[in-house]
């Protein structure tokens, strides 16, 4: 879906927590905000304690102080609901609201995130809080939206709580109906797992070897998700109810949850939380990692949730719990790099998280904007350029679309699968891990995109080149629906592990890629796991030796519209197929029986014609992402190197944030930015 962030320009804002400062600093806060050019403040998502200090009495004066006096300053207020943080003589008095791990441990308070969704009690303090708050400030001229909770599924995305094992057997028998057709879904006649009564059903619960019934684990996690979408409801209901003039949003994006469904049927606009630093803590990638630039994926997975969205948490300092997560601090220029960042994939609006470091706590090395002695430091200085540069281009760029001809694409079914199937799900994050390196080494803009049964062929026929690395699970709709962008001239990518399963999880007794077959213009005649005993199978195509890591599946040609584009060079198979090409009707459908690596992605790339495009030459280091309005493009370039780098254009362009035009050449500074249009 393709919802609108409120507004008319790109503007910024941070988040801020009054409740955890003296009163006294706040004004010099939102004076200072409003110099930096900030909009926006969000408040309010951890502070039930204060709204409602015990049971029944409520109070909003610190916050009503608050917000008049960001309002007086010149901000616009984002109000959140509390509700991540039940208070204390909550969970005290009603224990049955905790969040509870699969072997039966309570989740006490002390953090965040420890309740579940489907007590009855929670729900019902909840609604009271989320109504109180919603009716008290419905009218209030500062406030323009809401966020519901924070970051749903964040500290945790399993619950087990007594709550959650009656609401799942609920949920089954509304889906199943009979007995009889959850024990066919789940195949419970493997190792005599058959149900006989509604009572003896339950989320997964600790097993010896604890690896649970594949089937029943996946729908845990659409459970999980209709759980989550319907505590949602609950409170974006009462906030339209009572505060109908106000938006409502969420944010972040973690597991177990159909974002797009979510989006779709409950918020105004989509809101993430962008942290590129994680990058460095996690690299992902062998020897080549993205670090930062990672999170241009993680973005382009946002887009396709909706094209225009907002950044509610965007890094401002170097992250970290005091007891994990230790992240350095941006370096100069990286917090203006990740801002355009996430600017160039589509935000229309970022609000840092946070305005000053917290003195105590969990987080109090999750540093904001400001350092703990409030002086002025380089961290605010860019934050400042930035606010002003948005000023002069904020409103230009503002609902623009980002542009991409490909498309990596995605479904629930299969992430939710692959989580705990070792035979597709690792493979998946592998293979788009070098898909996305592919398109950003080669400066090719590509997008996510989520597909479903509901899923047209409008949709897909948009771009040219759509990569489906290892979908197991594939409906009869959905293998037609490729078909038909093969059909209509559309080139099409798959991977080993396709097509093999049906919406249980269970396997079609079919020869491998299942469903795919006829298109990919394969059968795979014998497969195997690549382990550390073998030799290392290499893959030869044309004038190249690629290795043929993790699985490597023989393939058998069926028709005579296959070409044979790599063959294995050793082991078994030594000479068999491993790469093919199909034409299909207009189209083109490549299959390999591997699992993608750097090399072969590129190389994959290169042959399907895809091209970047012809008005710049970028170095390696650049990220290239356009944004486009009916009658402009703007072309953004992202430099993640700590190294100036030049570039070179052919034809002369304008540069938007420095306001001048480059003729042939241009050099951009260390993680520096540029956004060109043509002249
Ligand atoms: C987000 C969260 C914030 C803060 C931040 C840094 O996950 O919404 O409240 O915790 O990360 O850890």
């Amino acid at each position: 879906m393709n919802q609108q962030v409120p507004g008319k320009s790109i503007e910024l804002g941070v988040c801020y927590y009054p409740e955890q400062w003296d009163e006294s600093i706040w004004a010099d806060d939102y004076k200072r905000m409003v110099e930096m050019g900030f909009t926006y403040v969000r408040i309010g998502e951890f502070a039930w304690s204060v709204f409602e200090p015990v049971q029944g009495t409520f109070s909003f004066d610190l916050f009503d102080r608050a917000i008049s006096l960001a309002e007086e300053s010149g901000l616009k207020v984002i109000m959140s609901t509390p509700t991540a943080t039940p208070p204390a003589w909550l969970t005290h008095n009603h224990p049955e609201v905790l969040n509870v791990s699969k072997d039966g441990t309570t989740h006490h308070h002390g953090l965040r995130g420890h309740y579940n969704y489907n007590s009855s009690t929670y729900r019902e303090f909840t609604k009271i809080i989320v109504e109180k708050l919603t009716k008290h400030y419905a009218n209030h001229s500062a406030i323009c939206g809401w966020q519901i909770g924070n970051e749903f599924n964040c500290e945790s995305n399993v619950y087990y709580s007594d709550a959650d094992h009656d609401a799942f057997r609920e949920w089954a028998k509304e889906k199943y109906g009979t007995l009889d057709q959850l024990n066919e879904a789940w195949g419970t006649v493997f190792w005599n797992q058959t149900y006989s009564d509604w009572e003896q059903v339950f989320l997964p619960r600790v097993t010896p070897a604890d690896s649970d019934n594949p089937h029943h684990a996946l729908d845990e996690k659409r459970f999980v998700s209709d759980s989550t979408i319907r505590y949602a409801k609950l409170q974006a209901d009462i906030i339209r109810e009572h505060a109908p003039n106000h938006w409502v949003t969420t944010n972040g994006k973690f597991g177990h949850l159909n974002h797009h469904q979510l989006t779709n049927e409950l918020l105004d606009f989509y809101a993430y939380d962008s942290y590129p630093n994680f990058g460095f803590v996690f690299p992902e990638g062998g020897d080549d990692p993205l670090f930062d630039r990672k999170w241009s994926w993680n973005l382009s997975t946002v887009r396709d949730i909706s094209s225009q969205f907002a950044i509610f948490e965007q890094q401002s300092g170097p992250g970290g719990w005091v007891n994990r997560l230790e992240q350095p601090t941006p370096k100069p220029g990286q917090i203006k790099l990740w801002t355009y960042q996430s600017i160039a994939h589509g935000a229309d609006m970022v609000l840092y998280f946070r305005w000053r470091t917290a003195i105590k706590g969990t987080e109090m090395y999750w540093h904001g904007l400001n350092n703990y002695d409030n002086k002025p430091n380089r961290r605010v200085k860019e934050a400042a350029k930035i606010g002003e540069e948005l000023k002069r281009v904020g409103e230009t760029l503002f609902g623009t679309d980002y542009l991409a001809e490909a498309a990596i694409l995605h479904d629930y079914d299969n992430e939710w699968d692959g989580e705990l199937d070792t035979w597709h799900g690792p493979f998946t994050g592998k293979s788009i891990r070098s898909w996305f390196k592919a398109f950003q080494y080669q400066h090719i803009p590509v997008d996510c995109f989520t597909i479903d049964d509901d899923t047209t062929l409008d949709q897909l026929i948009t771009y040219k080149v759509l990569v489906y690395p290892h979908a197991a699970i594939m409906t009869p709709k959905r293998a037609k629906l490729l078909e038909q962008y093969s059909e209509q001239g559309g080139t099409l990518i798959l991977g080993s592990r396709s097509g093999y399963k049906n919406e249980y999880g269970h396997a079609y007794m079919k020869s491998f890629p299942g469903l795919l077959s006829d298109l990919a213009g394969v059968e795979v005649s014998d497969f195997t796991r690549i382990n550390q005993y073998d030799d290392n199978p290499l893959l030869e195509w044309g004038e190249h030796t690629l290795k043929a890591e993790t699985f490597n599946e023989v393939l058998t040609i069926l028709r005579e519209k296959t070409t044979v584009l790599a063959t294995y060079q050793n082991s078994y198979y030594a000479n068999e197929p491993a790469l093919v090409k199909t034409s299909f009707g207009k189209g083109t459908c490549y299959y390999f029986g591997g699992v993608f690596n750097d090399q072969l992605a590129s190389l994959l790339l290169m042959d399907t014609g895809l091209q970047t495009r012809s008005e710049l030459t970028l170095p390696k280091t650049i990220e290239l992402a356009i944004r486009a309005s009916k009658d402009k493009e703007y072309f953004f370039l992202l430099n993640y190197s700590g190294e100036e780098q030049t570039i070179t254009l052919n034809e002369p362009m304008n540069e938007l944030l420095s306001e001048v035009t480059l003729q042939s050449t241009g050099t951009i500074e260390p993680y520096g930015v540029m956004i060109l249009t043509k002249v």
